[in-house]
């Protein structure tokens, strides 16, 4: 298993090319499943997760090209419908197939995922869903086998708008005969886009951005070409990095998806510019302590929480991050305080106590986005940093390593 080495304390400076977002991609990879023929998807960042649902692709029987972040999908010769476990282990986004797969095919096999490092993650919301459409799940040795001649539009209502669920109803709902309406949906930019895209297909999807959806089913849809929105979290990872140890500036990425996040970076000291399609980042010199707690979207992101607390570690004062979106997403906490971070968990509030610095050491990823924090944190500590289990930071970040590089990071992946 790869590692990184980094050497702490250089300032960065420059531009960083932030990549399209991989939870736009994934489950717009599986909406090419709805057409017979072949959709092309742009700005498509080249992840470990990315590769992932390309051999599911494959193993379904679609036929998939990638090559300079551009692919294809071509869905007309379908031929197995089911999602293999050892696939879907890895990357619980695997489930997205469901939705699609039934409403073209009528019936489906998909394994359970499973939890990940920070706890289980159901997916009763997606079922109950696609019961309310008409569907008849059935749990068979740890496969989800899901069956409808036909699906039937509903409302149906999320009691959390989960990520998931939306995109899954949302794929299985645009073929059903009828009006859907989706209740408490998320309203994340990568479901806007799914969305959107679903429309230039022929769906008819109304509310788009809010939280109650009205899709009224078609018999088909077509192919088009589609270009991936940039990732917002892989942006908010780098402007942290940029508060801390230098000035930069992001190109390709989109400031209004990180409103609440840049208003939080503000209050900590940030100075902060941008355009529609850039954000620059001074360093700041003395970092005030800001209290965050995560929200579905437009709140602040669970997924920039671990990076945030890399942040607050070496604020001048106490703060706190509590995170109601996963009562559990805590694993980096013990690596953070194995740099000389002061963090203490109750329940799922952490308390950070700032510290004057972080100092270098042996460290392990646990998740995409708490390794993203430890190399934040290795970049900031004094001396050398070991990064092991990196193939966690390579499901979710495109050439990271290159990036933070070029930004003028000591930073060097060793093979094992
Ligand atoms: C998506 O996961 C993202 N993944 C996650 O990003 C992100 O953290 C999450 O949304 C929240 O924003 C992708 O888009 C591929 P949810 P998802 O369904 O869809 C509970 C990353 O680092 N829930 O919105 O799985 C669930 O347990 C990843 O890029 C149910 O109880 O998240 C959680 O507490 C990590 N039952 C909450 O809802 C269900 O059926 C939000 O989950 C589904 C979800």
């Amino acid at each position: 298993m790869d590692k990184f080495i980094v050497n702490g304390g250089n300032q960065i400076s420059g531009k960083v090319d932030i990549s399209g977002a991989k939870n736009a991609v994934l489950p717009l990879m599986t909406a090419a499943l709805l057409v017979d023929g072949k959709t092309t998807i742009n700005s498509v960042p080249d992840l470990r997760d990315t590769r992932t649902m390309i051999r599911l692709l494959k193993i379904i029987g679609a036929e998939v090209s990638f090559e300079a972040n551009s692919m294809s999908v071509n869905a007309s010769n379908i031929n197995n419908l089911e999602a293999p476990y050892d696939l879907v282990k890895t990357m619980r986004a695997s489930f997205y197939v469901l939705g699609p797969l039934l409403a073209r095919f009528g019936e489906v096999r998909v394994s359970l995922p499973g939890g990940c490092s920070w706890g289980p993650r159901p997916v009763d919301f997606h079922l109950k869903g696609l019961e309310k459409l008409g569907a008849k799940i059935s749990l068979e040795s740890g496969y989800i086998l899901a069956k409808a001649k036909h699906l039937y539009g509903n409302r149906i209502c999320f009691d959390f708008p989960s990520v998931g669920a939306t995109g899954n109803i949302l794929m299985a709902s645009v073929l059903a005969i009828g009006e859907t309406c989706i209740e408490n949906a998320a309203k994340e930019p990568e479901i806007v886009q799914l969305c959107e895209v679903l429309n230039d297909m022929g769906a008819s999807i109304s509310g788009i951005g809010t939280d109650k959806l009205i899709i009224n089913g078609v018999d088909k849809l077509d192919s088009i070409d589609i270009d991936v929105i940039p990732d917002r979290i892989e942006a908010g990872t780098y402007l942290i990095a940029g508060a801390l140890m230098g000035d930069i500036t992001l190109n390709n990425c989109n400031p209004k998806h990180l409103e609440d996040f840049i208003d939080k970076l503000k209050l900590a000291g940030a100075n902060i510019s941008s355009t529609e399609n850039s954000i620059s980042i001074n360093k700041i010199d003395s970092i005030n302590p800001v209290d965050v707690t995560t929200e579905v979207y437009p709140g602040f992101p669970t997924d920039l929480q671990a990076q945030w607390m890399v942040f607050m570690s070496v604020a001048n004062g106490r703060s706190s991050v509590i995170d109601t979106v996963y009562h559990d997403r805590f694993t980096h906490i013990p690596e953070l305080n194995r740099l000389g971070a002061d963090i203490r968990l109750n329940e799922n509030k952490a308390e950070i106590n700032g510290v004057k610095k972080l100092i270098g050491a042996q460290v392990m990823s646990t998740d995409i986005r708490a390794s993203a924090a430890l190399i934040l944190g290795a970049i900031i500590a004094q001396g050398k940093t070991e990064i092991s289990r990196v193939y966690h930071i390579d499901r979710g970040y495109d050439s990271i390593e290159n990036k933070f590089k070029s930004l003028g990071v000591d930073i060097v992946r060793i093979n094992e």
